[in-house]
């Protein structure tokens, strides 16, 4: 099927861009009714800064635990391309919320996708991991991005050293 493109948004998309620029921590929330655009919007920031910018996207899933951290495995394990690595690092959410710190200090930004079901009681304790690391990360020198309570969200850290 033909795809139409990416059109409109020119603002939104500025304004992502700006902030995926940006030296500093930076931690940003887009949110929006249903299907307005929100995903969209950040895959088309993230796909426009090409090889130039790395990223962590997931989408966070209809699950329990095990099914989150499996979303975060899949996408862990595409960037370091090692499987056992992959699932090291990711054995609970503690865990994911420190490699996420990991990554921000290594200039990555990391989108969050669908983080509304973080809400949820059964995935809450996340928030808290990752509470903790944002507040060490605003305190420190990293920045971050992140999107949406109904979404996407994006987090992202200073240009320093390289991942691997
Ligand atoms: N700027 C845009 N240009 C073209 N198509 C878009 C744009 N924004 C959204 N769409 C299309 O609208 C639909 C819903 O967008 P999506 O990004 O999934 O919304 P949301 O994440 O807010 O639910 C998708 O089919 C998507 O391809
Ligand atoms: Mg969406």
């Amino acid at each position: 099927m033909a795809s139409w493109g990416f059109y409109g948004r020119r603002t939104e998309l500025a304004e992502v861009q700006t902030l995926l620029d940006r030296d500093q921590f930076f931690f940003c929330a887009i949110s929006g009714r249903r299907r307005i655009g929100k995903t969209s919007l950040i895959q088309e920031a993230l796909r426009r800064k090409g090889q130039s910018l790395r990223a962590l996207y997931v989408q966070i899933p209809d699950s329990d635990e095990r099914g989150v951290i499996q979303v975060f495995e899949d996408a862990v394990e595409d960037i370091l391309l090692d499987q056992d690595l992959a699932r090291r690092t990711c054995g609970d959410f503690s865990d994911i919320a420190g490699l996420l710190r990991a990554l921000w200090r290594t200039n990555f930004v990391t989108a969050i996708d669908e983080f509304q079901y973080f809400h949820r009681k059964a995935l809450a304790s996340f928030l808290s991991y990752l509470q903790l690391q944002v507040d060490d990360a605003r305190a420190g020198d990293s920045r971050g991005l992140c999107g949406d309570t109904g979404t996407s969200r994006m987090v992202r850290t200073s240009k320093s050293t390289s991942w691997r």
